[in-house]
């Protein structure tokens, strides 16, 4: 559990801003973007955070971008992310599938499109000659910290599954497209026998392309990274991670008798341990042998707890300061439905958790909550999404302000 924010400069943050509140560290985004700096390029996978701002740092500090949408794709540009073919692109678009709109922004912009589907390659050919793509390939297996993180394997909706990489380069070469390079993303987590395996493929997968007469540039080792969200988690080694992909692709630049550039696209290592997630106890109730607090921060803001049995470190903080007797207590927030709780394991179990005591107006703070946060919130319940503001040097700033009601109410009213 990582907690980059003091308890005064948290409460400084909350009576500011109000609460619900997404708070960012700078700095600490800034060392995990150092701590990766071995690898050619840093992608950063902007679902994880996609405001503006935390764009902006990333390219600041010379990191590129993936989008997985059209609106991921405009917040690139609007962050200021320079679209074009450039080796490596400043943006990628990564997907499964490609809508009219979404096809006119990537051939417009020139934006490389990281393959997930062959029919991708096709649509693409028949709009933009000459266009560059990435393919995204299902090994036959995968990983992650839940079913629905894991990205790989027959029941993976992602990539183009491994025995069709001939098809695709025959798709690439008939429709007149540009391989960038090849790509593989399983899943989130990772133990190191696993990782070889990836590689192992990469190079088998880089093989085939050579034997099918396509040239590349560069190869992706996805993203992936874990975090320690509790105590007892393993923090991963970079240098071991990037020492693996960097033997595979020593490899697979002897096979193609050139040099190959080796792309990382995190999500989560980048900025979850730079978040918090605050907000302010408004009940505390006993319901037979458990204690309830109440918070003005639900699953539509952290939606983690609930879809996957997430866990995310907690602290209570009262305003004087003061430590109260530690009770294991059950943290839920204010929406409409049972599942809105912060301390639900997997399978629905309760876990305990020793809070000190907390009462009304203290000040509750849920730790590395900087990725897959804010960037899964929804309006459920008719809930304003919750301001941001990112920390640096010691400084505050809004970088999201608070949603209205009103603004939610008038995309129904007056049409
Ligand atoms: N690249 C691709 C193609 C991806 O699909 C993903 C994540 C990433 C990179 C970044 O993965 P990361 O480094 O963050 O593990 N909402 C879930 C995580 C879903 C990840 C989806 N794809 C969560 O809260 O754990």
């Amino acid at each position: 559990m990582s907690n980059p924010f003091s308890p005064a400069q948290l409460w400084a943050l909350a009576d500011e801003f109000g609460t619900p509140l997404w708070v960012y560290d700078a700095a600490t985004i800034r060392e995990r973007i150092t701590q990766l700096q071995a690898f050619d390029t840093v992608r950063f996978a902007q679902k994880a955070c996609s405001n503006i701002h935390i764009l902006q740092l990333m390219r600041e500090q010379g990191v590129k971008v993936d989008a997985v949408s059209r609106g991921e794709i405009l917040r690139a540009l609007a962050a200021g992310f320079t679209p074009g073919f450039g080796e490596p692109a400043d943006i990628v678009f990564t997907a499964d599938v490609m809508d009219e709109a979404t096809l006119a922004t990537v051939v417009e912009h020139q934006v490389p499109v990281n393959a997930g589907s062959i029919d991708m390659l096709h649509q693409l050919a028949a709009a933009s000659k000459g266009h560059h793509v990435w393919l995204r390939i299902n090994p036959g297996f995968g990983h992650g910290h839940s079913n629905k993180t894991n990205t790989g394997g027959e029941h993976s909706k992602h990539g183009i599954w491994h025995s069709e990489l001939e098809a695709a380069l025959e798709a690439i070469k008939t429709g007149g497209l540009v391989l960038a390079g090849l790509h593989m993303h399983i899943g989130s987590g990772v133990d190191y026998g696993h990782l070889q395996e990836v590689c192992g493929a990469m190079v088998k997968l880089v093989e085939r392309t050579k034997a099918a007469g396509v040239d590349l540039h560069a190869i992706s080792a996805g993203g992936g990274l874990s975090i320690p969200y509790k105590a007892g988690d393993a923090t991963i080694d970079t240098a071991h991670y990037h020492g693996l992909w960097n033997a595979a692709r020593q490899q697979a630049e002897t096979i193609v008798g050139h040099r190959l550039g080796l792309e990382l696209e995190p999500g989560r290592f980048l900025v979850a341990e730079s978040g918090v997630l605050l907000g302010t106890v408004r009940a505390t109730k006993n319901a037979g042998s458990n204690h309830f607090v109440l918070v003005d921060t639900g699953f539509n803001e952290l939606m983690r707890p609930s879809m996957y049995g997430s866990y995310h470190g907690m602290d209570v903080l009262r305003r004087d300061g003061q430590q109260l007797p530690a009770q294991d207590s059950v943290v839920a927030g204010p929406l409409c439905e049972s599942g809105d709780v912060f301390t639900q394991g997997d399978g629905g179990v309760v876990l305990p958790r020793s809070l000190a005591g907390a009462s009304v107006g203290d000040l509750l703070v849920i730790h590395d909550t900087g990725a897959y946060g804010s960037s899964m919130s929804s309006n459920y319940n008719t809930r304003p999404l919750a301001a941001e503001v990112l920390v640096d040097a010691g400084q505050a700033r809004l970088i999201r302000r608070r949603q209205t009601v009103d603004q939610l109410l008038a995309l129904e009213l007056g049409l």
